[in-house]
């Protein structure tokens, strides 16, 4: 056999750069392994579509096949159709955010969003500010156009601004090309950032000279507390980013960009060489969904569905995890992130986990460099039932006693 029958990927060395260094996870190849029925899955941030009532999104889907059929079929605007532009203002109208159509982009979910935010702004080695953790497919899509990304770490009431302050005045004015936020229910920690933080942070950003980008998918997912202001409100120059995937379905990739008309025109024409528009068939659907359909209703079965969940996720965090674990407590979205002592390392510990039925999401991930937060996690409580909710945290649990116990028996040993 000659040597060229030994290459397995034939076009290696025409790959960018920057491609190359982009891996795909360990852990993400691991679930892919993981199809034993018995496995419960704490690892994914599925929304439940098993909830959305069979007639609404019939009822929509028809107005894309019938009526509306021919637009459906059709390429459209950059920006996207005005129709569903129009119904993403009165979303935004009801949490306070006043938008026009003309100030509205339609994207192919927040995660295009991400991208486009990212492809217009960033040049290699731009300094970028994120929570840490943050949202995963936000490293990905920002990662792509090699930033230098800085992570802020955020407690109870969302990103720390005594540490951003601290960061800023460091980097100087202008230094920062753009901070990235998740304020409602952060995508990994589950924490919401206080109203006070809110004006703060957009206080610091207009001092410093730094872009905000608010990314906003699970506000309307809130369980208990008060109704927060979004940064958008406070400022008209943020970019909100929302999406239709939360609180309707993901599967009609559909999201939006809301942000100062000139900010749109740069995205726009970085979207025509993504993908000229989004689809307009499932613009169509979403439009009638919001319009057409008792959806306030089905979001308050989406509300108290995943508030039972979180509450059972809660409930057997107390009963069954050990006192050296410690966990936020979310007012609202999918996730709750565990901190275990330093000396676990849960990413080795995810095969045990997987051989006692449950997986999770291990913390590196959620860092840019994929080394912080090692000995933490995300759960997400969205798609189990309590009752299945309550086991994967007793199994767990298990897992994580025996780490500790192998730690303390080292101590006893004097071993560390
Ligand atoms: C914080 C955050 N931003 C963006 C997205 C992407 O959402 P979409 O389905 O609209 O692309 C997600 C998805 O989980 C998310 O958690």
């Amino acid at each position: 056999m000659s040597s060229a029958h030994l290459t397995f990927d034939s076009t290696s060395d025409k790959i960018a750069t920057r491609v190359r260094k982009m891996r795909s996870s360990a852990v993400r190849d691991l679930f892919a392994a993981a199809t034993r029925d018995d496995i419960i899955s704490l690892a994914g941030g599925m929304p439940d579509v098993r909830l959305l009532p069979e007639e609404a999104v019939c009822k929509a889907a028809e107005a894309a096949c019938g009526a509306a059929r021919s637009e459906a079929l059709q390429y459209g605007g950059t920006n996207g159709r005005e129709a569903t532009r129009r119904v993403f203002c009165g979303l935004m109208r009801d949490i306070g955010v006043r938008c026009r159509p003309d100030e509205v982009l339609i994207t192919t979910g927040a995660q295009e969003a991400l991208d486009l935010i990212a492809k217009t702004f960033i040049d290699p080695g731009d300094i970028i500010i994120t929570e840490g953790p943050t949202y995963l497919g936000a490293l990905q899509a920002f990662s792509a156009y090699e930033p230098d990304i800085h992570c802020i770490p955020f407690d109870e009431e969302g990103m720390r601004m005594d540490l951003l302050e601290e960061e800023l005045e460091r980097l100087g004015v202008g230094a920062v090309k753009f901070l990235y936020t998740i304020p409602n229910f952060q995508n990994p920690g589950g924490v919401t950032m206080s109203s006070a933080r809110r004006t703060r942070l957009i206080e610091l950003a207009d001092r410093y000279d730094v872009m905000v980008v608010e990314d906003d998918p699970y506000g309307r997912l809130r369980y208990n507390g008060g109704h927060m202001i979004p940064l958008k409100v406070l400022s008209s120059d943020v970019i909100y980013l929302g999406t239709i995937s939360k609180v309707f379905a993901p599967g009609l990739r559909t999201g939006w960009i809301a942000a100062p008309k000139d900010v749109l025109a740069r995205i726009n024409l970085v979207k025509q060489g993504t993908d000229l528009c989004g689809s307009s068939f499932d613009q169509v659907v979403v439009e009638h969904y919001f319009t057409d359909t008792p959806w306030e209703r089905t979001l308050q079965t989406f509300v108290r569905t995943y508030a039972e969940r979180r509450d059972a996720m809660l409930a057997a965090l107390d009963e069954f995890f050990p006192p050296e674990a410690s966990w936020t407590h979310p007012d609202g979205g999918f996730f709750v992130w565990v901190t275990l002592p330093e000396y676990v390392d849960v990413t080795s510990m995810l095969a045990t986990a997987l051989e006692a039925g449950v997986i999770y999401t291990p913390g590196n991930g959620f860092f840019p460099d994929g080394v912080r937060g090692r000995n933490s996690m995300r759960i997400a409580f969205c798609y189990e039932n309590p009752e299945a909710i309550r086991e994967a945290i007793r199994r767990l649990a298990v897992v994580i006693e025996e780490r500790l116990q192998l730690y303390r028996a080292f101590l006893e040993a004097g071993a560390l």
